[in-house]
């Protein structure tokens, strides 16, 4: 199936059956996909929670807007960004890449210099907005890789962060969470919006052009 026939077949499922569990290769695949997900200045200022646990998505449940959805999903994905940009962030991400290229260390100085003057003069709300920006980058890679393997998923923005923050123990690793994917099989009696028909708007109204 082509990407476009696979993103028609995807939809946001209601309910998981909590008998039913995704297959950790599946798993290993829509998280590979969020990692190769571009970034601004390939900085990648987010990672990947996985949740499989079963007490721990219990306490989760609780900062849910779809309380069924994380309970019953067999993988709950958290993506969570940096609290915020620093010069050190910048220089641990820009040290890696020419080590794994072979260049010399600092041979992007004068790109990272601007790039961490640039972070300076925003708040920390500013670059949390930018940081989460890339982050749903991932999240979209991960919904369309699901798609591809026929794995069910909900993207979800309904969840109390502080809450989810909390049980993770995000703050004490420097990250928010920024959005999540239910991962699971959809239990089609309770999945009521699984034969509904996907509504997008008109390609003539999405799309603009100036030929
Ligand atoms: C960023 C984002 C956040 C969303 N948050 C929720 C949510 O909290 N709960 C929910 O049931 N659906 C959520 N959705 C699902 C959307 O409502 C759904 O994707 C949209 O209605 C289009 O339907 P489809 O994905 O089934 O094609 C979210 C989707 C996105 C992309």
């Amino acid at each position: 199936m082509s990407l476009i026939e696979n993103l028609q077949w995807r939809h946001a499922v209601k309910a998981f059956d909590p008998n039913q569990s995704v297959s950790q290769e599946n798993i290993d695949k829509i998280i590979e996909a969020a990692r190769l997900a571009p970034t601004s200045s390939g900085l990648q200022p987010f990672k990947v929670i996985v949740v499989k646990n079963q007490a721990i998505k219990a306490q989760l449940v609780a900062g849910a807007l779809n309380p069924d959805c994380m309970k019953e999903c067999s993988h709950v994905l958290v993506f969570a960004g940096w609290q915020d940009y620093s010069a050190e962030k910048i220089d641990t991400v820009y040290d890696m890449t020419t080590d794994e290229r072979g260049l010399p260390r600092g041979r992007f100085d004068s790109y990272t210099s601007m790039l961490k003057a640039s972070v300076a003069k925003k708040s920390a709300d500013e670059n949390f907005e930018h940081i989460a920006r890339q982050a749903y980058i991932g999240l979209g890679l991960a919904l369309a890789q699901a798609a591809e393997l026929k794995v069910d998923s909900c993207p979800a923005e309904g969840f109390n962060p502080k809450l989810i923050d909390e049980v993770l123990g995000l703050e004490k690793l420097g990250l928010k969470s920024i959005v999540i994917m239910y991962v699971g099989v959809a239990d089609p009696a309770r999945d009521w919006i699984a034969p509904m028909a996907k509504v997008r708007v008109a390609t003539e109204d999405f799309v603009i052009e100036y030929n």
